[in-house]
């Protein structure tokens, strides 16, 4: 038998309504327009607002437009795969509600949390088990409502993140095409510059660490851009070195959207023309696991069957990775 590949064969993404605008930010904290945009270059992110929204409502509306997209019954689906940080609960999982709203019942679901590299790491997991031979179509879900674990009060970290999830359905192929190779690392010296020190088993939910608000993101923001830097340019490098990729074999770059700077950073060490480049940060912001998917959402239209794509992401663990990915159909 010949070699399975792994291919994506559609692509989705939600995003909610709300636009939290730099205007509004400057109004909650002492920042500017400015500011943000000169050290971030975000312009407005989306919010999810309202009682009881999870991550899973998100999900459910990718998942839902993803069924419909590839003409997919939800009783083929053999598995579904949510990539967050976020889920509506520790348990159980957010994977499970999702396929529960979208009537798909004969699948394995499972949350895996890998904060901003979440999609990166999930394409690697989903190309194992579709390598198997076992199953036919698994649904990746990757995303965050980092507005649910983000301190409104603190403007080095408010004006970062917003709120989004994007899905792709992944099946086997013969073709050389899909996901041809992953390079993935973690280094858990990221322990203290980037964590939510509260809420797990270490620090359960008290007076105390809700009053010191240790249920949002902190982080030493120097310290993740230095090796966000360099680690994502490092890795994109290797990979298509590994692959034999020239600057000219590549047709697309997908940073994660962290900051735009760290993508200028990796921008001009890959020596890969922007043009290539996909960038949304400016509308979006943050959205963790999200941010890869939501770009290839966005260009879809312009993608074609056996470009050559690179995807690179760096977050928390720290946790860092590349994938490189011949894309599966004409986006058109
Ligand atoms: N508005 C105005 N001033 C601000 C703001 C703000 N929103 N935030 C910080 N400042 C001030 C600081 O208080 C500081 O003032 P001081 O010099 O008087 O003390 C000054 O601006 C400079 O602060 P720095 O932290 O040095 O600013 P820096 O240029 O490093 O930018 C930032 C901060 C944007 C967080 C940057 O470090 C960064 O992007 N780091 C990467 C972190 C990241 O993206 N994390 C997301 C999760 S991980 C990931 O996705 C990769």
């Amino acid at each position: 038998m010949k070699q399975l590949n792994a291919v994506i064969t559609g692509i989705t993404a939600s995003l909610p309504d709300y636009v939290l605008t730099n205007e509004e930010l400057s109004r909650l904290v002492d920042t500017s327009n400015e500011w943000i945009m000169t050290r971030v270059g975000i312009k407005e992110r989306r919010i999810l607002k309202g009682e009881e929204q999870g991550i899973s409502v998100l999900g459910t509306e990718a998942v839902e437009e993803l069924l419909k997209k590839t003409g997919t019954r939800p009783e083929e689906v053999d598995a579904v795969v949510f990539a967050t940080s976020t889920p509506d609960h520790i348990f159980p999982s957010a994977a499970s509600i999702v396929a529960e709203n979208c009537g798909i019942k004969h699948a394995f679901c499972f949350d895996m949390e890998v904060a901003c590299s979440g999609f990166i790491y999930g394409l690697e997991i989903c190309n194992g088990l579709i390598k198997t031979g076992k199953y036919k179509k698994i649904i990746l879900i990757a995303g965050d409502k980092m507005s649910s674990i983000t301190d409104y009060n603190d403007r080095t970290t408010c004006p970062l993140f917003g709120d989004a999830a994007g899905a792709v359905m992944i099946e086997p192929t013969e073709e050389e095409l899909g996901i041809i190779d992953a390079k993935l690392h973690s280094d858990g010296i990221g322990y203290q510059p980037l964590q939510m020190k509260a809420g797990g088993s270490k620090y359960p939910a008290s007076h105390e660490t809700v009053e010191k608000a240790e249920h949002t993101v902190k982080q030493d923001g120097r310290v993740v851009f230095k090796h966000a830097v360099s680690k994502m340019a490092e890795v994109s490098l290797d990979i298509m070195q590994r692959n034999n990729l020239t600057v000219d074999d590549v047709q697309w770059l997908v940073p994660h959207q962290a900051n735009m700077r760290i993508i200028d950073a990796t921008i001009q060490r890959t020596e890969l023309p922007r043009e290539k480049v996909m960038i949304n940060i400016e509308k979006y912001g943050n959205t963790s696991a999200g941010t890869i998917p939501l770009c290839l959402w966005e260009w879809e239209p312009k993608l074609k069957k056996g470009d050559n794509i690179i995807l690179t992401a760096f977050g928390a663990g720290f946790s860092w990775g590349s994938v490189y990915l011949k894309w599966g159909y004409d986006g058109a």
